[in-house]
Order: C-alpha cells, then sequence, then structure tokens
C-alpha cells in the first residue's frame, strides 16, 4: 500500500473526544519504549510524525493520525514499564482499556513486544485481555536489527510455545525493524487488506 498523506489530527486522554467520523482505526500498544512511535514514523516514512524518546513514558496520550484520508493509525502511550507492581492489571491506564472498549471503529490491534526478550507476564496480560473482549489483535516483534536471524527465529518459536499453551493458534505476528525498515510492507499491506475487505463488506 502507498501512503499519500499522514497528518496528525488531535491528541487526548478521553475517548469520547477521539474524531468521530467512523473511519477504520488500527492501534498500538505494548510497552513503553518498545518502538510504537517509531514503527508509525516507519510505516508511514516520515521520521517525527510520532514523537518518540529513548526514554520510556514518551507517548501520554491517544494520538490520531489521518492516512491517505481514509483510516487511521492510533499511537498509544505504553503499558508498565520495569518496576511495574505485582498485580500487573494495575497498570494498565483506566483511558487505554477505555478506548479498547469504546472504540467500534477500532478494527485491529497491533500489541507490540521488543524481540530481544522472552514473554513478558505484562504482554500475555493484556493479550488475554483483548482476547476475553473480543478485541482483534496482532503481534508486531519489534527491534529485529538488534538479533541475528536464528535468534528471531528461536525468540518467535518460544513465544509461540507460550501462547500455545493458552491460545488455540499463534495469532497473526510481523517481525519489524523500524531502524531498519524491516516489515513495512507486511504490516502494511495486511491493514490494505482489512481496509478492502470492509469496503466490500458495505
Ligand atoms: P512510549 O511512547 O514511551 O510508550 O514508547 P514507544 O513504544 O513509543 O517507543 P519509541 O518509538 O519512542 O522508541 C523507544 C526507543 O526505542 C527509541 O530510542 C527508539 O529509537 C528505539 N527504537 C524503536 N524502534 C526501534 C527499532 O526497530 N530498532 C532499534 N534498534 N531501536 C528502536
Ligand atoms: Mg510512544
Amino acid at each position: 500500500m502507498n501512503i499519500k498523506s499522514a497528518e496528525f489530527v488531535m491528541s487526548n486522554s478521553d475517548v469520547a473526544k477521539c474524531p468521530k467520523d467512523r473511519l477504520p482505526e488500527y492501534a498500538f500498544i505494548g510497552r513503553s519504549n518498545v518502538g510504537k512511535s517509531s514503527l508509525i514514523n516507519m510505516l508511514t516514512s516520515r521520521k517525527s510524525l510520532a514523537k518518540t524518546s529513548g526514554r520510556p513514558g514518551k507517548t501520554q496520550l491517544i494520538n490520531h493520525f489521518l492516512i491517505n484520508k481514509d483510516w487511521y493509525l492510533v499511537d498509544l502511550p505504553g503499558y508498565g514499564y520495569a518496576k511495574v507492581s505485582k498485580s500487573t492489571k494495575k497498570v494498565f491506564q483506566k483511558f487505554i482499556t477505555k478506548y479498547f472498549e469504546e472504540r467500534e471503529q477500532m478494527i485491529c490491534a497491533f500489541v507490540l513486544v521488543d524481540i530481544r526478550h522472552e514473554p513478558q507476564p505484562i504482554d500475555l496480560e493484556f493479550m488475554q485481555y483483548l482476547g476475553e473482549g473480543g478485541i482483534p489483535f496482532c503481534v508486531i516483534f519489534t527491534k529485529a536489527d538488534k538479533l541475528k536471524p536464528k535468534a528471531i527465529d528461536k525468540h518467535v518459536e518460544d513465544y509461540k510455545n507460550i501462547m500455545l499453551e493458552t491460545w488455540e493458534s499463534m495469532p497473526q505476528h510481523f517481525i519489524t525493524s523500524s531502524s531498519k525498515d524491516i516489515g513495512k510492507d507486511e504490516v502494511l499491506g495486511f491493514i490494505g487488506e482489512l481496509n478492502d475487505g470492509m469496503e466490500k463488506s458495505i
């Protein structure tokens, strides 16, 4: 898919104030610093459309970016970083869960996980939360430039094995690197197919 235009529309923490035009949207969620904002910049080929930082906690609000005047990419704040409390559930900010529960035009959430780390309880818990709510999601592995191909395969395999303990199958997943432009066509192609599918079903 070709990205012809990408524009920032609004930031807010109130789901009720998000755009009301009912265009389809795709949300990026995951731990702080996993690379959500960087991925949005990579997908849109705009270096600083979404604000990124080496320090976790940069994105604090729900950010809507209008793509090709036709659909949105949504950059969300990260959930729990490092010192999470024992009950990780508490660290999912209220307005984030509200976003997923109320935003009917959210077609698919992309849950980002850092490919370098073994599966983290908080990510599995968030996917569990989405699954229980019937909220569609995919997994995006980030920072693939940091590992060699063999290690990538192993980490994905480990992830699959853990997920298959709870899920019937591994959700659709993508391997990406924002710094090396890996996975762009796959993610955009997937979004394009979903958009096309929706047009046909209208
Ligand atoms: P919050 O907004 O704080 O939740 O973080 P975020 O998930 O939006 O992460 P962000 O995109 O701001 O990136 C965090 C850090 O990771 C930055 O220093 C990025 O440069 C770096 N980073 C992001 N993606 C990649 C990648 O694919 N490869 C490498 N090597 N670094 C990356
Ligand atoms: Mg961010």
